[in-house]
């Protein structure tokens, strides 16, 4: 083990990392260039068999990077896609960002190191970086962005933002990453590596499309529909919608979930499996108004807002049960992304579909400030060491999980990096630790 590692471990000084070498190779998990294909003719394409872990170079750092020490990680659904190689491999665009010729190969490897989200130390800084420093505890926004694109001072989003992790290399379950410095943002005190490490990327994402002025901007009393309300994005979409004063209805897979939205404050949930729907699920006509009915008796309304990330499953009923007027809002396509849909419901009850990607850099900040202030938590449910950081992206991609699954990557274990106690009793383990003790239905 290096002597950076354990000073990392140690919580070192800034000046005692700085004495430490940087280690020229460090431990990640990552996908290969040269297996895109092996799942060909496969139905089970087993993520097991296209995530490594092993040892990787240390990139060279561009003067507006910084390199951290990853503490934790998460899984996003993003490391299932990359992992199968679909829609297309992530090798056809890494290092293909065009106006920086100078760094961005770097990116283009045959190796792809995964992850989207991490908490961890800043253990060094490019020449050119003035917002964080060495010694710096911190999580990691996913978006990078061009700052040269004029679009950055109105939304990050649309100044051609890259997936960190996805879209771009050194991704976060490794020892250690390399992004850019407008990626950072202060861990909050209160939570543990793992925890800090779970939120970054769903709950920015779940807050832009509800809360964000470019997403459905829910209002008071509003009535949201949310799919997969105990999943990565719907476990902080509820917090958001209870927090704003809407009015969650919570779908789930099976009753067994119920129980967590309960504890939530959620009222309102719903089993799909309990819907007595046919072969074609929810996408005919008859089968949205079963749903339909069901919200009615309820909440007594239609949706003013569908939070929709299923795609090709779910989208013709999200489109059918909105309120005149409401709006579906999506940021995802799980179940496939050709989705069909009966537009006359559109049109004629003046609904609107609003796509969402990820968060800009202040909406991901202000996630992390209701994050730091306890008003929302964190919804990790179980955590597995890197070198099983394949297990983990295969329970995901089985859907055999709730909220979010945590790598511990230079943590040794669990429950480290509290920094204010105080807090978080305030907060409370009851909050804090509801997913962890949650019984994970199989
Ligand atoms: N564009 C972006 O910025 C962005 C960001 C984050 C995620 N995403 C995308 O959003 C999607 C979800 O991500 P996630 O992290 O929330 O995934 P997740 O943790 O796997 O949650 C997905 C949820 O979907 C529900 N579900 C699965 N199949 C379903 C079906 N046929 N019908 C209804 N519900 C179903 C499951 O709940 P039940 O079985 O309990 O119903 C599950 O909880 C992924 O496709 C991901 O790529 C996009």
């Amino acid at each position: 083990m290096s002597d950076l590692i354990q000073a990392v471990r140690a919580g070192a000084s800034r000046a005692e990392l700085l004495e430490c070498d940087l280690p020229s190779r460090f431990r990640a998990a990552y996908t290969l260039k040269a297996e895109i294909g092996i799942f060909h003719g496969t139905t089970d394409k087993d993520v097991r068999r296209s995530i490594h872990v092993g040892e990787v170079e240390m990139p060279e750092l561009a003067p507006d990077e910084v390199v951290v020490a990853v503490m934790a990680s998460a899984v996003n659904f993003n490391s299932v896609w990359t992992a199968i190689f679909e829609p297309v491999p992530t090798f056809t665009f890494l290092g293909r960002r065009t106006g920086d010729a100078r760094w961005w190969p770097r990116h283009d490897l045959d190796h792809h190191i995964i992850g989207s989200d991490a908490s961890g130390v800043v253990v060094r800084t490019g020449e050119a970086v003035w917002n964080c420093s060495v010694g710096d505890r911190v999580v990691i926004h996913p978006g990078v962005v061009d700052p040269g694109d004029p679009y950055s001072q109105e939304d990050g989003v649309m100044a051609t933002p890259l997936a960190w992790g996805y879209e771009t290399n050194f991704g976060g379950m490794a020892e250690f990453t390399v992004v850019k410095a407008n990626q950072i943002i202060p861990k909050p005190a209160c939570l543990t590596w793992e925890e800090a490490a779970a939120n970054t990327l769903c709950a920015g994402t779940a807050y832009r499309m509800l809360v964000g002025r470019h997403g459905a901007r829910m209002k008071q009393g509003d009535v949201v529909l949310i799919w997969g309300a105990t999943g990565g994005l719907g476990s902080y979409a509820i917090q958001f919608v209870r927090n704003g004063g809407g009015v969650p209805v919570c779908v789930v897979g099976c009753s067994d979930k119920a129980e967590i939205i309960h504890a939530m404050g959620g009222e309102h949930v719903i089993d799909r499996s309990s819907l007595g729907l046919g072969d074609t699920g929810l996408r005919e006509p008859a089968s949205w108004r079963v749903l339909g009915r069901r919200i009615r008796q309820l909440t007594g309304e239609d949706p003013h807002i569908v939070f929709e990330y299923l795609g090709q499953e779910t989208f013709a009923a999200s489109v059918g049960v909105a309120r005149r007027g409401g709006s579906v809002v999506t940021c995802g396509s799980s179940t496939g992304y050709r989705h069909q849909y009966d537009n006359r419901y559109l049109w004629m009850r003046i609904k609107r579909i609003i796509g969402s990607h990820g968060a800009n850099y202040h909406e991901a900040n202000e996630v992390n400030r209701l994050i730091g202030l306890g008003m929302v938590t964190p919804t990790l449910s179980m955590t597995y060491p890197l070198d099983q950081a394949a297990e983990a992206v295969r329970l995901v991609q089985r859907g055999h999980h709730i909220g979010k699954v945590g790598i511990r990557c230079l943590a040794p274990s669990d429950g480290l990096g509290v920094t204010d106690m105080e807090l978080r009793e305030r907060i409370g383990e009851d909050r804090l630790g509801l997913f962890r003790r949650a019984v994970v239905p199989r």
